[in-house]
């Protein structure tokens, strides 16, 4: 008997993604390829209190159904959280979602009909492209570092520019002032929306934080900011939230009311209560410190035993460093699937890619493993690319 095909757009997908996902369950692996915080980063103890309190106080905010947008007491909280007095923020600013990963969907379900165009900055966020691969939408790279980058030519007729100015996942990458200055100024001329998605703008560990995009339009803005409490609290809190103008809010918040009706109101009693007591603040140097000392591990790891193959820049913050392959016939795909058997996990650029034409690089992540076992892990990268480069030969 045949039954009803699946979706289209499932065809599209490839198995390079589930494979190093499913990579972190081999026992013994050191896995490099996720864009996990370390478990002892999770205020654990606060956390357990601030859930029993929510019950036990908030019993109808926490456990009854709630409205579409957020409990209005978290989407207080955040306004208030990022408030300036330039930009006066209220609850109509601001739509809880469920982790930032909702925030994306939604806008890919508000913004994007198939064959409408986004433009991405590039390498790109694997998540994002995966939340809006059912919409059918076509890619315009943003390679922001390119000399040429004309962001005003990026942005002409798409529907909108998807940019991540805080160590970018998977590059790195800090965008400078100017150029975050230059990309509002190109959303304005266009008339698109230039969304600033920001888990890692937190993450902090050399200089001082630049002012976010959101800040620095200020009222009447054409940015759609994303943040998440899943890289400065716990991932598993599932809270995420987009800060924008409220006609873009009710957008988002009617996409949203089709796919979840709302988020967990335990989580959000939890966060906005986490938000009111400075939680995040106050868990914030140890997590730097530890994260520092990875970044600082993982690059002398790359310059001792991986320099010959490899270049990569030492990022400022954020949770990964982006390596490129000097040897043409490296290829990192190849690189994952050998690295398994020797006990290591990368994530290859081609997943990062819309097209899945760039086989020359791969993120590594240094916060979810020791130094130690950073080091542990290089190393037998550095045994695999020998071997990948042998069989290429
Ligand atoms: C660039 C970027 N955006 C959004 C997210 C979404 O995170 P979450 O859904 O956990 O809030 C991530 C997570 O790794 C990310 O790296």
């Amino acid at each position: 008997m045949s039954r009803p095909p699946f979706a289209d757009w499932l065809s599209q997908t490839n198995d390079v993604t589930s494979t190093f996902l499913a990579a972190g369950q081999i026992p013994g692996l050191i896995n490099l390829a996720g864009g996990l915080p370390d478990p002892s980063a999770w205020p654990v103890t606060e956390l357990a209190e601030l859930a029993q309190e929510a019950v036990r106080d908030f019993p109808a905010e926490s456990l009854a159904y709630g409205p579409v947008p957020g409990q209005p007491r978290l989407r207080d909280a955040i306004a208030a959280r990022f408030s300036t007095d330039a930009l006066p923020l209220t609850r109509d600013n601001v739509l809880v979602t469920t982790g930032g990963t909702q925030a994306l969907a939604a806008l890919g379900l508000a913004l994007v009909m198939t064959g409408q165009t986004i433009a991405v900055q590039t390498p790109a966020y694997l998540g994002a492209l995966d939340t809006w691969r059912a919409r059918g939408p076509d890619y315009r790279p943003m390679v922001l570092e390119d000399a040429d980058f004309d962001p005003v030519a990026a942005m002409t007729g798409a529907q909108f520019a998807y940019t991540v100015p805080n160590f970018s996942n998977p590059s790195g990458r800090l965008v400078g002032t100017d150029q975050r200055r230059a990309l509002i100024d190109a959303a304005r001329r266009t008339g698109t929306w230039l969304v600033e998605d920001d888990p890692y703008g937190a993450l902090y560990y050399d200089g001082a934080p630049l002012p976010s995009m959101l800040e620095m339009a200020g009222t009447d803005s054409p940015v759609i900011y994303l943040g998440t409490v899943s890289k400065e609290l716990a991932p598993g809190l599932r809270i995420g939230w987009a800060i924008a103008a409220p006609e873009m809010i009710a957008a988002l918040s009617a996409a949203k009311q089709g796919t979840d009706m709302f988020s967990s109101g335990l989580c959000q009693m939890v966060t906005a209560l986490a938000f009111e007591r400075g939680l995040p603040e106050a868990i914030r140097p140890h997590i730097l410190s530890m994260y520092r000392a990875r970044r600082d591990a993982l690059c002398e790891a790359l310059e001792t035993h991986l320099s010959d193959w490899f270049t990569w820049e030492k990022p400022e913050g954020g949770m990964f460093v982006w390596a490129r392959a000097r040897d043409g016939r490296l290829n990192t795909d190849a690189l994952m699937r050998a690295g398994l058997t020797e006990g290591v996990c990368i994530s290859p650029s081609s997943v990062f890619d819309p097209e899945h034409r760039d086989h020359g690089g791969m993120r590594l992540n240094f916060t979810l493993n020791p130094p130690d076992e950073l080091e542990e892990g290089i190393r037998r990268l550095a045994r695999t690319t020998r071997a990948v480069l042998r069989d290429a030969a």
